[in-house]
């Protein structure tokens, strides 16, 4: 067997140690006579392995009690669709800050059931720099504001998220949840797909404060009502139970590494590193994000000779570094440098960059 360095944006890279333990459970799981794949949700065993996960990323992410989280199938592009259904009365305004490609996809979800309204958008300069909060025109009535923390495509990062004003923030952390530490109360809600840092493709967490549970929102089904979801312990119907479980093991991964703080760290550090290969190789690898926007979590950068891309994927496949090749939006490559990928990884792709251009140069 053998594990490469693996760059993709989502599904991603998870610990070998919860691939393992997952491995370990999948044919019988803590003496319950099944796979956990096997079990009732709502028998006590799985109940425990929810009821853990749960408690174990409230601790990782200090998400206080008048917080709840709800774990959902969909993906995000779901709960981008759901927000006005939840939280916003028909014909409402929604506000909508645009930093990259999933801003824009948001937007999209949300438009046919609220009038969402672009508050600011960095569109025009190609996604180079986020909207700074002097360009926010946020509507007066407001039912929320939506931001990107992280755009995923573009690989520009909110590191300070603005204030809103009277309407509550809500976040797409999808592609940077506990990647450091996270103020959860300055938001109304924060929501994540898990297949980045989180753990497996399947599972969706949204982290809603109580209080926002209580808008009437618009008519809608039982199943895509988040106070009914809440109320269930996000088992109105049957949830991922496996994608749970394994979302379970990597937050609990993420407590025995240090924590956000930790992580924080490493992640300041494989960042640094990468950037400082792009701005130092003379032009030959470029990455176009304003300094201070740009992304810790994804990479986007180009060489100076788009020609050369397809043997630089391929050489990099050949030296173990996997899924390098940048979204179809935007062309040329990308590193994603969640959680799971090791500061051994970045290391080896920047030798692999060096190497690649003192051949090619
Ligand atoms: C920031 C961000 N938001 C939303 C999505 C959509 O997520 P999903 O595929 O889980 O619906 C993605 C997917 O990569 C993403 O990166």
């Amino acid at each position: 067997m053998s594990r490469d360095f693996n760059f993709s944006p989502g599904p991603s890279m998870l610990p070998e140690s919860v691939l393992r333990q997952a491995q370990a459970t999948m044919l019988e799981f803590d003496g319950c006579g099944a796979s956990i794949l096997e079990i009732s949700h709502r028998g006590a065993d799985f109940l425990a392995v929810a009821r853990q996960a749960e408690a174990d990323l409230r601790r990782l992410l200090s998400i206080p009690d008048d917080y709840a989280v709800i774990f959902t199938a969909g993906g995000a592009t779901t709960v981008q669709a759901l927000l006005p259904l939840n939280f916003a009365a028909p014909g409402q305004a929604a506000d909508y800050v645009v930093s990259g490609h999933w801003g824009k996809t948001a937007l999209k979800q949300a438009a046919p059931c609220v009038d969402a309204r672009i508050a600011a958008s960095s569109e025009a300069g190609g996604f180079h720099d986020l909207p700074g909060r002097a360009q926010w025109r946020l509507s007066a009535d407001a039912a929320y504001v939506h931001v990107t923390a992280n755009e995923t495509i573009h690989g520009v990062e909110w590191r300070d998220i603005p204030e809103s004003g009277n309407a509550p923030l809500i976040a797409d952390f999808s592609s940077s949840i506990a990647s450091e530490p996270l103020d959860v109360t300055k938001f109304g809600a924060i929501y994540a797909g898990a297949q980045k840092n989180l753990g497996p493709v399947g599972i969706t967490v949204l982290i809603v404060r109580r209080d926002l549970l209580q808008r009437d929102g618009q008519p809608r089904a039982p199943i895509l009502d988040y106070r009914a979801q809440a109320a269930s312990e996000s088992m109105l119907n049957t949830p991922p139970s496996w994608n749970w479980y394994v979302l379970g093991l990597t937050v609990k991964w993420m407590l025995d590494e240090g924590g956000v703080e930790e992580f924080a760290r490493r992640n300041a550090r494989k960042a640094a590193l990468l950037y400082a290969a792009i701005d130092g190789s003379g032009g030959y690898y470029r990455n176009e994000v304003v300094a201070s926007a740009r992304s810790r979590m994804n990479v986007p950068f180009f060489l100076h000779d788009p020609a050369l891309d397809t043997v630089f994927l391929a050489e990099a496949r050949q030296a173990g570094l996997l899924a390098l090749k940048g979204h179809r939006v935007l062309g040329g490559m990308r590193a994603s440098l969640y959680n799971a990928m090791p500061e051994a990884g970045v290391q080896a792709l920047v030798d692999f960059m060096q190497e690649f251009q003192t051949r090619h140069g």
